[in-house]
């Protein structure tokens, strides 16, 4: 079923074969998957795929689990794109819209990505995983291993929020709470996965996270009868959400399912821990290790990320920016969505309220633009900060 043809290192452009377990390339970097698009052209009707069952995995085809039966879901995907008709013109926006990933199983975008992981690599073989994580990624990764009666391990830093500590308990999970961020998370876990024989699914240092999460690029195109809205600010952690909707707009334009046109992007951060917008404004290349990152945002506290590349090429190909928000600025913001339109989202998202307020106050959007925030987890997850 899935058109999978090849991974393809994202720096060096060199192939790798796509039935094996791996994770980086030889050059330490990203892979991407690619799939047989002339074929997937022909032989797929862009409509006709919607009218199978509104999860994910209606667009099976360009996903890549070759063999159903490993397909590990709770049926996540196919969440609506809501047009937020209160705040938007409380802002002077005649069309703004929130693509709600909270609604997803687990709470959070972090659904579709592990979906995706978890399930090409049963069908590789692979049998425990292990994943460091802000929280919502680990609640993610415990619930579709479970699923799967296959083993995992959690490391997060231990002051996530007890919701993903108890999410993770819940399953059985091996969890460890580390003193320390998610980078720190991050080289414990690596070690004991090589003592362990585990599988890392770090963000980005396994091709089919963002395989999963390149979905959501799909869907909203679909929700936009087949163009792409003329902005979307994203709350920008690892960047596997970003870096996945470019790909998604890349792979429809090559089978000619959308035109040329893109969205600018943008990347919303926290002003305690902002590596992607900083390296944007300083005109850099990639990332630069973000010291004592601090927000409580907690998905945004990625102080260094190996997707720092690729997310910057997708702001600047798409001619976006890059906006960093006080976390006074993100708990208002959250108040006042939920307020104007009954919509509980988590602080990583209420991020982009508050980088859409900065935005219009710099004039940066226009009032008759499409404009897409993305809510990536369910505010219910967090414990509430009302002031
Ligand atoms: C709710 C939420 N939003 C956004 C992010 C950042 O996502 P990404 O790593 O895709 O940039 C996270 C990551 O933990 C998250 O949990």
């Amino acid at each position: 079923m899935s058109y999978l043809s090849h991974l393809e290192c994202s720096l060096t452009g060199q192939r790798y074969d796509a039935d094996q377990v791996i994770r980086l390339s030889d050059a330490g970097q990203p892979l991407l998957a690619r799939y047989d698009l002339a074929k997937a052209a022909a032989e797929l009707d862009r409509d006709a795929l919607l009218q199978r069952p509104c999860d994910m995995w209606r667009f099976c085809e360009l996903l890549p689990v070759r063999d159903p039966h490993y397909i590990t879901t709770f049926g996540e995907g196919g969440k609506p794109v809501l047009k937020l008709d209160q705040l938007g013109p409380q802002l002077g926006l005649n069309h703004l819209y929130l693509k709600d990933e909270g609604q997803n199983p687990t709470g959070s975008f972090k659904a579709l990505g592990l979906a995706a992981a978890v399930s090409r690599a049963r069908e590789l073989g692979v049998t425990e995983f292990v994943i460091p994580t802000a929280g919502n990624a680990g609640g993610a990764l415990a619930a579709y291993a479970a699923r799967a009666g296959l083993r995992a391990h959690v490391y997060m830093p231990q002051d996530a929020p007890l919701i993903n500590i108890n999410e993770v308990q819940m399953t059985g999970a091996d969890l460890r709470l580390i003193n320390g961020l998610i980078n720190d998370a991050g080289r414990e876990a690596a070690a004991d996965a090589i003592v362990g024989g585990w599988f890392d699914v770090s963000t980005l240092k396994e091709p089919y996270r963002v395989e999963g999460k390149k979905i959501m690029g799909y869907e909203l195109a679909a929700a936009f009868n087949w163009e792409l809205p003329d902005v979307i600010i994203y709350p920008t952690g690892g960047g596997t959400g970003l870096i996945g909707m470019w790909k998604a707009f890349a792979e429809m334009e090559e089978m000619g399912w959308i035109g040329g046109q893109r969205p600018r992007m943008v990347a919303a951060q926290a002003d305690g821990c902002a590596p992607v917008v900083k390296a944007f404004h300083e005109g850099w290349e990639t990332t630069q290790p973000w010291e004592n990152a601090s927000t409580l945002a907690g998905g945004l506290r990625v102080p260094v990320t190996i997707g720092g590349r690729l997310m910057l090429q997708a702001l600047r190909e798409s001619e976006g920016t890059g906006v960093m928000v006080s976390d006074g600025r993100i708990f208002e913001a959250q108040q006042l969505l939920a307020r104007s339109e009954g919509i509980f989202v988590s602080l990583e998202a209420a991020a982009t309220i508050a980088a859409l307020q900065e935005l219009v106050a710099q004039k940066w959007l226009h009032p008759d633009e499409r404009i897409l925030v993305f809510n990536t987890g369910s505010g219910l997850k967090y414990r509430l900060l009302l002031s």
